[in-house]
């Protein structure tokens, strides 16, 4: 069978990798595509877990009526009804009509509402056990991880756990299903943008999970997005637990601007190289109107350091900083210093903009006197900008 993969026992990977989707929640950028992982278990009885996006239906389709033949589907799991996962629900019901629909309270809610699907639930509970014949499914509810109906599913006899979101990345999987068989350092790059966009604003509800699922024997963790992790599970538990606690990975900064006409910018490049002749070495220089605020918040995500610049516009922020500036405060971001520097050339506007950000932040500590330049920076100026980067990179080098 192409295009199904063997994980052990009776259990499959069916899912599907789409590489022609722009943005991810039409919003995230794709470069590499991504996967929906779902998994089919045949046993005396046949379960799914979890289904793919919509688009990607077809192919997925065909491989579960190839694996199974004759054979029917007697329930599917829903882990999480974000349409990524659920979105073939209806699909796969029409092929299969009497198969169950197995979820918790908060699932059949969603269900009824995206899908008008109101039959064939089989409602579990936490903890409660779905006997497949030698496999024995369980579950646990993880709110907000990313949604408040999202669980995991573990199954006892293979000690896999079914984990949706929580350990996905974003990146198609060219090839490769399973991590040993892959780039790693690729995908863990794509995991912490897929954790620090998706899942970032629920950092207190991981460790929530982490506790729920302490103790739990896992020989693989099978998410719904990226690599199965058979090699390296204490890496990315390491990964999550730090991303959940906004730990820095790595001592580094993100200098991230808005400039109009590259005036900004200067200050920005006068910032980064200061902090390399301070002895930084990770240091992530961004256009905010260039690279999308994906990328700019992976890294910083990554790194404790971030200067933030902004040109005045409209006697305010210009629109790419501000655009950041509130994703950052949705996430609730903390556990970073903040250095602050603007240009202006009539009211001003974008420099206080960023310092009354950092200052209503709790867990950011504005460090270095932020300076609003006028028009375009002169020596003096200069000479205060740099003076943020080395107070930036003092505070950095004394946590060594
Ligand atoms: Fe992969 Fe929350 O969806």
């Amino acid at each position: 069978m192409h295009n199904v993969v063997n994980m052990c026992d009776d259990v499959y990977w069916v899912g599907t990798n789409d590489r022609k989707t722009d943005r991810f929640e039409n919003m995230w950028p794709l470069d590499r595509g991504v996967s929906y992982n779902s998994y089919l278990i045949i046993d005396e009885k046949v379960a799914v877990i979890d289904t793919v996006e919509f688009g990607t239906h077809s192919s997925y389709l065909d491989k579960i009526q190839d694996m199974l033949g004759d054979k029917k589907v007697d329930y599917i799991v829903i882990n999480h009804m974000e349409p990524d996962h659920s979105g073939s629900l209806k699909v796969l019901l029409t092929n299969y009509p009497e198969a169950k629909i197995v979820g918790n309270k908060k699932t059949f809610a969603m269900i009824k509402g995206f899908y008008k699907i109101d039959h064939n639930f089989y409602e579990i509970a936490e903890g409660d056990e779905l006997d497949l014949g030698k496999h024995k499914l369980t579950f646990a509810t993880i709110p907000m991880v990313h949604w408040p109906e999202s669980m995991v599913t573990y199954d006892k006899t293979t000690k896999i756990l079914f984990s949706n979101d929580a350990f996905g990345t974003f990146g198609a999987l060219d090839g490769g299903i399973f991590d040993d068989e892959l780039d790693i350092d690729f995908y863990e790059d794509e995991m912490r943008r897929y954790y620090s966009n998706i899942v970032g604003k629920y950092g207190a509800q991981v460790q929530n999970a982490f506790k729920k699922l302490a103790g739990l024997e896992i020989k693989c963790i099978a998410p719904s997005h990226g690599p199965i992790w058979r090699t390296q599970i204490e890496r990315v538990m390491k990964h999550y637990d730090a991303w959940s606690k906004f730990e820095p990975e790595d001592e580094g900064v993100v200098v991230v601007y808005g400039t109009m006409y590259g005036n900004t910018a200067k200050s920005a490049n006068a910032v980064a190289r200061q902090l390399a002749k301070e002895g930084i070495k990770n240091i992530r220089v961004y256009d905010a109107s260039k690279t999308h605020m994906s990328y700019i918040i992976r890294d910083i995500w990554k790194y404790k350091g971030l200067i933030i610049g902004s040109c005045a516009y409209n006697s305010s922020v210009y629109p790419p900083i501000e655009a950041l500036l509130a994703e950052l405060k949705l996430y609730g971001v903390k556990n970073k210093y903040l250095g602050v520097f603007g240009t202006y050339a009539w009211s001003g506007g974008g420099m206080k903009a960023i310092k009354e950000f950092g200052e209503g932040m709790r867990g950011i500590e504005v460090v270095g006197e932020p300076i609003d330049v006028f028009c375009s920076p002169t020596p003096e100026d200069y000479t205060k900008v740099e003076a943020i980067a080395i107070e930036m990179a003092n505070r950095l080098k004394s946590e060594r």
